[in-house]
């Protein structure tokens, strides 16, 4: 395997990178590319025929930009529809040395579990393996009659795999596999440290937030939100009637959650009636604040549900564009009573060469998939597609 491509398509913006695989399993970037999607929303699929268009467009430009084709794809799907199943696999090896043969058996072993026909696996994650009954680390290398593992099992809606593998296909590509955000961003922003103690992952972007639990090496649990950065300045567009452009460029300008001095400041904005209008700083933040609060709560409602205690763990990592807006970070905090720190890619091990200008939080989930390629694309099952397209796995020729 060499040249291959990482997408992220998300509802605001699509993001391409053009890699190499090395003979070390590292990663080598050649080139980067963004432009503003279409026919994405709330993170789905909903005009395919605009998707593909900025899907080729997208990857073509980054293959210019690479001076490079390439054939294998990897492309992000949204969480909403995902759901997550454990399981557990035994295989024998009676006195022998455990190798990645009998690791990857047992593993397929515990993958399969029986779902309804519109259901499919996409992940199988190992959280932990027992050898002779004995939890260990890693049984890779060590003598034992059996070797049992437990894994973290993630299976999607059947048709919305189908509609994206199609869509690749359609394009000139070879959908290679399909990555789950949650999985993606896990690479990138969770570092052994976080894992171990655990972590909240949010992933604000412009239509989801996706939260990934991480704790004990084991991805716990994933939730997706359909709300995101665009829904702030949706409410501030709404508010003061601007347009959605107005409303952004405030946002981002000026929009804060925090409690500042200078909240009576104002700022004059034009409205869609042509007319103009003095804003006060603080009505910006009135606007925007039960959003976040919101969010904040239903994300509350969920932890707690499945018994997460965030007071002990590494607290809250932000990341994606919606993590920038002011405040944001400050109020999280306050209302998970939790250390958050936003961050754009943290862990970039086995990748080399991903451009210093695009280290910042949109792009942390382009540089998980490209991690994913680094350090899971093996013959493990889960990390391979050849069980999501069997015997589709012919070459594919390159259109024009
Ligand atoms: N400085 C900023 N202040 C506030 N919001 C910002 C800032 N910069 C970017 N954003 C917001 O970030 C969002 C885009 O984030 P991102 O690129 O992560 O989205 P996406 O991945 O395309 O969407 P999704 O993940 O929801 O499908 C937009 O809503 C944008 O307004
Ligand atoms: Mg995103």
């Amino acid at each position: 395997m060499s040249l291959f491509a990482t997408v992220d398509l998300g509802s605001k913006k699509v993001a391409v990178a053009i890699a190499k695989k090395q003979k070390d399993g590292s990663v080598k970037v050649l080139s980067v590319f963004t432009q503003p999607s279409r026919g994405v929303e709330r993170g789905r699929i909903v005009n395919l025929l605009e998707a593909s268009k900025v899907l080729r467009e997208s990857i073509e430009a980054a293959e210019r930009e690479a001076d490079s084709q390439v054939n294998d794809v990897y492309i992000n799907i949204g969480g909403k529809g995902a759901e997550m199943i454990q399981g557990t696999g035994r295989t024998y090896v009676v006195g022998n040395t455990i190798t990645r043969r009998e690791k990857k058996r047992a593993i397929e072993n515990a993958g399969a579990v029986s779902l309804p026909p519109d259901r499919e696996v996409i992940h199988i994650l190992p959280f932990l393996y027992m050898v002779n009954n004995m939890k260990v680390e890693e049984p890779e290398g060590m003598l034992g009659n059996s070797l049992d593992v437990k894994v973290q099992v993630i299976t999607h809606s059947a048709i919305a795999l189908r509609n994206l593998e199609g869509m690749v296909r359609r394009v000139g590509f070879f959908p290679r596999k399909i990555v789950l955000n949650h999985v993606a961003n896990m690479e990138s922003l969770v570092n052994e440290e976080d894992r171990e103690a655990g972590v909240m992952l949010v992933d604000m972007g412009a239509e989801t937030t996706e939260v990934a639990l991480v704790h004990r090496k084991m991805l716990y649990r994933i939730f997706t939100y359909e709300m995101g950065g665009k829904d702030f300045t949706k409410d501030i567009s709404i508010e003061f009637g601007i347009t959605m452009k107005n409303a952004e460029r405030m946002k981002i300008k000026y929009a804060s959650l925090l409690d500042e001095e200078d909240e009576t400041d104002s700022v004059s904005v034009d409205l869609m009636d042509g007319t103009q209008r003095t804003l006060v700083l603080s009505e910006l933040k009135n606007a925007i604040f039960p959003r976040a609060e919101k969010l904040f709560r239903s994300i509350m409602e969920d932890i707690t549900s499945v018994g997460w205690q965030i007071n002990r763990t590494n607290g809250i990592i932000l990341t994606g564009g919606g993590s920038k807006l002011k405040g944001l970070r400050e109020y999280m905090a306050h209302y998970f009573s939790s250390v958050v720190r936003v961050s754009g890619p943290r862990v970039t091990l086995g990748v080399f060469d991903f451009p210093e200008e695009y280290m910042i939080p949109e792009f942390s989930l382009l540089v998980g998939l490209l991690r994913f390629v680094a350090e899971r694309e093996d013959s493990l099952p889960g990390g391979d597609i050849s069980s999501l397209f069997k015997g589709l796995k012919q070459k594919i020729f390159r259109r024009k």
